[in-house]
């Protein structure tokens, strides 16, 4: 792997700026949005709620017409395909909101647990249902006259606090969301900029506080930097294939976003960052295991899958405790990322929160090449075709029309770096 690559638009960042913009009062011009279908999804949503989003001519932005008073009841179902974002966020837009929404989406959706963003949006007033008792899609959400809400949030999770925040920013009263272990901060950074009446107080545990007013948002203009959960694929490959140096440039290091270069390190990756927003990557042969702790989780959660393969190159075992979030992403990965290693000939064990690797480094043994399965989720597609580079032979990826969700360009950039 050699050269420079540029990754899509961070799609956690491009989720949120679409939703802001879209109650902002005005036009807003969003720029470098994530070109997966997670965050196309996110835009057919607003559109079907009378949100004004068409592409500026440089084919490069968007162009938002906002303003809280222009959005109005969807007239069909609100399709998200595969993506969790999408629903538990714009459940909290659409709590908002007298009228009803119906949410729904793939057949990985329909297994996705939605009472944590659904009970708090219930304190604050919103009806929500769904199926099994509410508690999984497809939701109905019918909003209004919300009041403000003190929440401890039970699970680290971005999704819920951003939901929150979101059905915050037109509830009576003041809105707090208290959580214990930091997460991706992007809705309180960009509510912050874009006008709302909003701080956030970083607590002695290391928790945080965040207090959300009733605010109207002034219409932005955003260049949403690169991905980093799409660069660490970059960023593992070029550490397992032997001869590489890589750069991934203008790549997202905000909170909660960079721990994978922490454990990467810890492993004795040879990455490091240059200027404020690149990674440079090479050929790392003497990799070894890690403890990765359940503290360091919120801020790794989406790269376990490609860690495990740079853990399964790695001498020695390398564990990752505090994750039983990773049973509840878009494929259960504690399961997919233990039988599609396996057929790469790596023993993973799942543990009660998490998973361990041992490492096939120590023994001078390769992965062997293999048939594997992305089980619909592209973080498991991309992870797997990373383990294939560094594997004798070739392999395949059934269900590689995953990626899309994320990074339809995956290939396209693959064949760019690849050594010839
Ligand atoms: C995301 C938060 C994380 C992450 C997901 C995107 C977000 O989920 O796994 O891919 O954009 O807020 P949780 O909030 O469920 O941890």
């Amino acid at each position: 792997m050699r050269g420079q690559v540029r990754v899509p638009g961070d799609k956690s960042i491009s989720h949120r700026a679409l939703i802001l913009a879209a109650v902002a009062d005005g036009i807003s011009i969003v720029r470098g949005l994530s070109t997966g279908d997670d965050v196309a999804r996110t835009a057919s949503a607003l559109t079907a709620m009378g949100v004004p989003i068409s592409v500026l001519d440089d084919g490069a932005g968007h162009q938002v017409c906002g303003g809280r008073a222009h959005l109005r009841e969807p007239e069909g179902v609100v399709d998200v395909g595969n993506s969790g974002t999408s629903i538990r966020l714009l459940a909290g837009l659409c709590a908002g909101f007298g009228w009803l929404t119906v949410l729904a989406g793939d057949a990985s959706i329909a297994r996705r647990p939605m009472d944590r963003v659904a009970d708090p949006l219930r304190r604050m007033g919103a009806r929500i249902d769904g199926r099994n008792g509410g508690r999984l899609p497809p939701l109905t959400v019918r909003g209004g006259d919300l009041r403000g809400l003190d929440y401890d949030m039970p699970v680290a999770s971005a999704q819920v606090k951003s939901a929150i925040l979101l059905a915050g920013l037109s509830a009576e009263g003041e809105t707090v969301v208290r959580e214990p272990v930091p997460t991706r901060a992007h809705t309180e950074e960009l509510l912050a900029a874009y006008g709302a009446d909003i701080s956030v107080e970083d607590e002695p545990g290391g928790g945080r506080v965040i207090r959300l007013r009733p605010s109207a948002l002034h219409p932005f203009e955003i260049d949403i930097p690169g991905d980093p959960s799409q660069a660490a694929f970059w960023v593992v490959a070029a550490c397992i294939v032997p001869g590489s140096d890589l750069v991934v440039d203008d790549v997202y290091l905000g909170p909660a976003r960079a721990g994978f270069l922490d454990v990467l390190a810890a492993m004795g990756a040879d990455v490091e960052r240059v200027g404020e927003r690149s990674l440079r990557a090479r050929h790392s042969p003497d990799l070894h295991g890690t403890a990765v702790e359940a503290h360091q989780i919120p801020g790794l959660i989406d790269e376990i899958p490609v860690l495990a393969v740079a853990a399964a190159l790695a001498d020695g075992v390398t564990s990752f405790a505090g994750a039983g979030e990773l049973r509840v992403k878009e494929s259960d990965r504690v399961a997919t990322i233990t039988s599609e290693l396996a057929a790469f000939g790596v023993s993973v064990k799942p543990t009660d929160d998490g998973l361990t690797v041992k490492g096939t480094g120590g023994d001078g043994g390769a992965l062997k090449g293999a048939h594997v399965r992305s089980h619909g989720d592209h973080r498991v597609a991309m992870a797997m075709a990373v383990a294939a580079m560094a594997a004798d032979g070739g392999s395949v990826v059934d269900g590689w029309e995953a990626v899309a969700t994320s990074y339809p360009g995956f290939e396209d950039d693959l064949r760019r770096c690849v050594t010839r």
